[in-house]
This record gives C-alpha cells, structure tokens and sequence, in this order.
C-alpha cells in the first residue's frame, strides 16, 4: 500500500505515515525488549525502535546483528517524538541488510588525529564532520550568492600556469610536454584579464602552495574565491570585503543553526560580524604591538602571535591596510602620497583565526610595473599578456582573494583548517 520512500531528514512532513529509508547504522543500544537503532542518511540522525513482542523473529534477529555502519533499509512508521533530536522516531517492522560491515575501525572511544587522518574516508560520516562539510557546502553557496547577485561574473583561471602569482618559492612543478607548468598559487593575474573584458568578475577554485609551513591554518591544496574589479579603487574595495565576508557568516547563522549546535559553536561570536570593519594601518599596528611588548619593527612581516593579538581587541575582522611595499606582492599599486607603502589590506578574523583574505589595489601603469618586474627579477617574457593588459587600455583596477578553508575554520570555531575540507593535503599527508 501507500509506503514512501524518504530521507531522514523528510520525517516531519511524514508523521503516522509508513516509509521506507536507506540508512547505515551509526549506533545501537538495547533494554531486551526494545533494540534502539540509531539510523543515520547523510540527512540527519534518526532513532528506530525494534519492540520484540511487535516484529517477526528475523526482523529482531537482524536487528541484534546489526553491526556499527552496516548498511540497510528499514520500513516503519514515523512518529513524533518529543525526547529525540530530529523530533521523530521510526516504529520498525522490517529491516533488509544491504551489507553488514566488519568491525569499524571509528568507535565512540577518542581517537589519535593520525588515525583520523588515515581514515579520513570514513571518518567524514561522524555527525561532527558532516556538520561541517554541510557548512562549507553553504558558505560557499552564500559566496556566490553575493557576487552573483552584485553584478559579478564568474570566470575560471587556468590552474596548469607558465608562470608564477605569489612568488617562485612555494610552486608546485610538472612537466608540460616539452616545458614545465606549475599548479596555481593563484588565479588573480587571470582575473585582472578577466576585468579588463567583464568589468566585475570572481574566480572560485583550488590553489596550490609547496609552502613547508605545518601550522594550523595552512593547506598544500586550498580554494580560494578571487574577486577583481575594474573602476574600483583601494577604499571601494574594502568596503565590498566587508559587505561580503558579514552576508556569508549572517547566512551561515540563518541557515546552519542545527549544523553549528552540532559542533559546539558559541555563535554570539558570531552575531557580531556586521560591517562596517574597523581597520588599523600597518604602522599604527606595528605602533601598538611594540606597545603590548612585541619586539618588532616596521618592515617585518606579522605572524600569527602578532595576528591574534592584534585582532583580539575587536569582535569581528579588522583590516591591517598600508603594508610595507618590500613585503608585499610585485603587483600592488603604491600609495601615491607614500610610495613606501601599497594600497593593500589583510583581513585577519577574530579569536585567533588569522588573515582570511589578502588583496590590494593594483599597479595601473606600465612604466611602474616595469620597474616592480625588474627589481623582482621576473621573467618578462612570461609575462608579456599580463604586460599587455597595461598597454591596452589600463585601468585603475583592485581584487582580493578569500582562504576558504580558513574561513570555515573561523565560522565553524575549529582548531585546525583539517577538517575545514574532505580530503586535506598537508605537509607530509597525501593519503587517502
Ligand atoms: O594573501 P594571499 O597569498 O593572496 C593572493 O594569493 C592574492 N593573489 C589574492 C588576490 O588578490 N586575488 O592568499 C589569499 C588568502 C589568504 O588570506 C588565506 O586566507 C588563504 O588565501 N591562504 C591559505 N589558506 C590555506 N592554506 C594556505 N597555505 C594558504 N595560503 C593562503
Ligand atoms: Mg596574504
């Protein structure tokens, strides 16, 4: 008669009706008379009751040897109910084991971070996980949502490049056939490209950096979403980052409360994150960490001690503007009243997190990007398109690029960009 097939996370819409789900075992208890069998599906967590004095003999039977992540499909009928977390629970009548599993090798007892690691594949399935793989999947929905909706055109950058974006030391090498090609660090000089034909443009892909760093916030394989605009100059730029990074983390609120109580998160952090974003210089942020007893001087390149305690004193990101030039990327237009400097920002999230975005006006005139090539020793040659793009109707021009995975790391309250992504690619770490 009238059975349907659902998702766990369908229940409510099928109170007093019977269904029919496909499911793993994600636990199970029993009191004798009753099995509790914890269903999972990818869409939530469900309880299925066996009663022993309601079902068939091999409907108990193939309850008690249910194993932990077996696959199944089970029939019953939903009913509501208060004490569960989804609200509901399935009365079962049957039970078809698609497969029982071996011995799972993740069981409620803690675990080493190494041997998570190695068995990453599996576990992505622990609620935890999947609460932030969900998130992920919506920051990036809410990431293109705003540039979607704000007149932006997604392109796509190649990722085999002849040269390099963010300098030669952190590149992937391959062959190319007869040449050598290397894994993008970054698909901005593309998307300068892309503005000069599109006007507003954004790039979202994976970017590759060999960089020997074993820290919290570093990926050899990361996503990075990169924005770049024609007409629009330091200031504006800033404030679309701003208008940008608070839609993304307010949608995540709106939309991910169930995902964020799973994994713990204190989301008045969170409420928080409105624009505008205040901003320090980099001079009255050197000014201030000599202050606090940091020893540093203007012309050094922060670190993470220095991130965190600067971004401590705010409740949500703050920008550090007006970076050193020397320490700063060939392409960054100079500030015209203090050519020391670049109209550049990084965006350092609170509670620790770091820099989630890096970005700058952009060098507009070919004499001056001339120069920045020779003193950075770059290959012309290589660059003779990116060259062009100064020659053929140039433009004052500004983009930024947002660490993905370091963003989720952030929203999501973690401790380590790891499991920010399915599969990390970490200093020694390919597998699986
Ligand atoms: O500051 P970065 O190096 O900037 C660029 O690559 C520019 N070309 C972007 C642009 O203007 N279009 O990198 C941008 C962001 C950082 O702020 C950080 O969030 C992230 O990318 N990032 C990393 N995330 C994880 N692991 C790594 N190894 C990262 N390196 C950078
Ligand atoms: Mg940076």
């Amino acid at each position: 008669d009238n059975l349907s097939f659902i998702t766990i996370g369908q229940a409510a819409d099928y109170a007093g009706q019977r269904v029919r789900i496909g499911c793993w075992l994600y636990g199970k208890r029993s009191s004798g008379k009753i099995q509790f069998l914890q269903l999972r599906d990818g869409t939530g967590l469900m309880q299925g009751l066996v009663a022993r004095q309601d079902v068939a003999d091999d409907v108990w039977e193939a309850a008690r040897r249910l194993t932990q992540e077996s696959s199944l499909y089970v029939t019953g009928t939903v009913k509501e109910d208060a004490r569960s977390v989804s609200g509901y629970e399935l009365v079962v009548e049957a039970i078809d084991v698609i497969q029982l599993a071996e011995p799972y090798p993740i069981t409620p007892k803690e675990h080493g971070v190494d041997f998570l690691l190695d068995h990453r594949h599996l576990w992505i399935r622990s609620p935890r996980q999947r609460a932030i793989l969900k998130i992920r999947a919506e920051i990036i929905r809410a990431i293109r949502q705003f540039f979607d909706d704000n007149g932006f055109t997604q392109v796509d950058p190649p990722i085999l490049t002849p040269s390099s974006c963010e300098g030669t030391t952190n590149l992937f090498h391959t062959k190319y056939f007869d040449d050598d090609a290397y894994l993008s660090q970054s698909g901005q000089l593309y998307m300068e490209a892309a503005a000069m034909a599109l006007g507003r443009v954004y790039s979202f892909g994976p970017t590759f950096r060999a960089e020997k760093s074993k820290t919290r916030r570093h990926l050899i394989e990361f996503w990075m979403i990169e924005p770049e605009m024609a007409f629009v100059d330091h200031e504006e730029s800033l404030r679309i980052q701003e208008r940008f990074v608070a839609h993304v983390v307010q949608t995540v609120l709106e939309r991910c409360g169930r995902e964020l109580a799973t994994i713990g998160r204190d989301v008045s952090k969170l409420e928080a994150v409105k624009a505008p974003f205040p901003r320090m210089t980099y001079d009255e942020a050197i000014e201030w960490l000599r202050g606090q007893g940091f020893d540093i001087s203007w012309g050094d390149d922060f670190g993470a001690p220095h991130e965190t305690a600067i971004a401590e004193q705010f409740d949500r990101p703050v920008f550090i503007t007006h970076y050193p030039t020397g320490i700063k990327s060939f392409y960054m237009k100079p500030d015209p009243n203090r050519p020391e400097v670049v109209l550049c920002a990084d965006l350092i999230a609170p509670e620790g997190y770091g820099e989630i975005i890096g970005g700058s006006q952009r060098i507009d005139d070919p004499k001056l990007l001339a120069e920045r090539f020779a003193e950075h020793k770059l290959p012309e040659d290589d660059y003779r398109w990116y060259l062009d793009l100064r020659r053929y109707g140039s433009v004052p021009h500004s983009g930024f690029g947002l660490g993905l995975e370091r963003t989720v790391a952030w929203i999501c309250g973690l401790d380590h960009v790891r499991e920010t992504i399915p599969f990390p690619r970490m200093l020694y770490r390919l597998y699986p």
